[in-house]
């Protein structure tokens, strides 16, 4: 039997499952079945995007699985095209249209798209989004601090999340304390590294051994005891069943830091530095 998923809050009072669930490359009638199987074994949390094109099969998802809509967290994000004030409301209501939702839970500014330079605009109207009713919680992605500083310099509202890649040979020690200094709970996107190598490293091996658990269990439980929140992705269901146990062992400090020990410089699974790389 699973262990009962601790829950965080946000700044505004929002509560959020210390594990979410991505949804990144599900889309259509495949990816509304694996969500529904994950909303069934308990995850609550989806992570969506506007990009992902597919706002649609989460809405779809949410209808299909069963339980009241208050008990399902949303996210989507606004993509790097829309950050103009009446286009990124507009994207707003967008989604709500292509996911057949009255509100979206959490929606968060994709990418800060720096070269740009209309991140403060789009801030600006996702404060207006919030105060409309289009979604209960705003945040970001890819922020680093000195665009976070921005953020609550000009407009006076900080961020409730920020979502950013993290996971071992990336371990964003300083984002997270700068978040957590700021009161903004850090969600980790990749938070498997995409399954790359990382679930073979010798160290983590070793500990999920010692712990009877998976590679990835392991990982994912050292995401939540560093207090970031983990949203990884499993078309897989014994997968997705493994990605939500993890709160039936901890990991000693000791683990924690030999984890902690595989992060460097250049550990960026597509090297998308934030104040470089652009997405639109
Ligand atoms: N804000 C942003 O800029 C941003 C960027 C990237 C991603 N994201 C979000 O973050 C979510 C997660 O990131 P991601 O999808 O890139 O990668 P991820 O969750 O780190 O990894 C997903 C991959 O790991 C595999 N996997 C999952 N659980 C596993 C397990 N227990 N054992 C072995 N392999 C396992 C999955 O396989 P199967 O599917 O075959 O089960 C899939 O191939 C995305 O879906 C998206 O919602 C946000």
């Amino acid at each position: 039997m699973l262990n009962a998923v601790p829950q965080l809050t946000l700044n505004d009072g929002l509560r959020l499952p210390a594990v979410g669930f991505g949804t990144y490359k599900l889309n259509g009638t495949e990816g509304v079945n694996a969500m529904k199987k994950a909303v069934a074994i308990g995850y609550r949390l989806l992570d969506s995007a506007f990009n992902y094109e597919n706002e649609g099969a989460v809405g779809e998802a949410v209808k299909q699985c069963g339980l009241p809509r208050e008990e399902l967290l949303v996210t989507s994000k606004l993509p790097g095209r829309h950050h103009r004030y009446a286009e990124a409301l507009a994207t707003v209501e967008e989604s709500l249209y292509r996911a057949g939702l009255d509100y979206c839970d959490l929606y968060l500014i994709h990418w800060p798209n720096p070269k740009e330079d209309l991140y403060v605009e789009a801030w600006q109207a996702m404060i207006e989004a919030k105060k409309r009713g289009y979604v209960r919680s705003i945040g970001v992605c890819n922020f680093l601090p000195h665009h976070l500083e921005r953020l609550i310099l000009e407009t006076g509202v900080t961020p409730s999340v920020n979502q950013v890649e993290l996971y071992p040979y990336f371990s964003q020690t300083e984002q997270l304390a700068w978040d957590n200094a700021h009161g903004i709970v850090t969600e980790s996107w990749s938070p498997l590294g995409r399954g790359n190598r990382v679930l073979e490293e010798p160290i983590i091996r070793a500990i999920a051994e010692k712990h009877g658990k998976s590679p990835s269990q392991v990982i994912l439980r050292w995401h939540t005891q560093l207090g970031a929140l983990p949203i990884p992705k499993a078309v897989s269901p014994a997968h997705q069943q493994e990605n939500l146990d993890l709160f039936g062992f901890s990991l000693t400090q000791e683990e924690m830091k030999q984890i902690d020990s595989l992060t460097r410089p250049d550990g960026r699974t597509k090297n998308q530095d934030p104040d470089v790389y652009e997405e639109f």
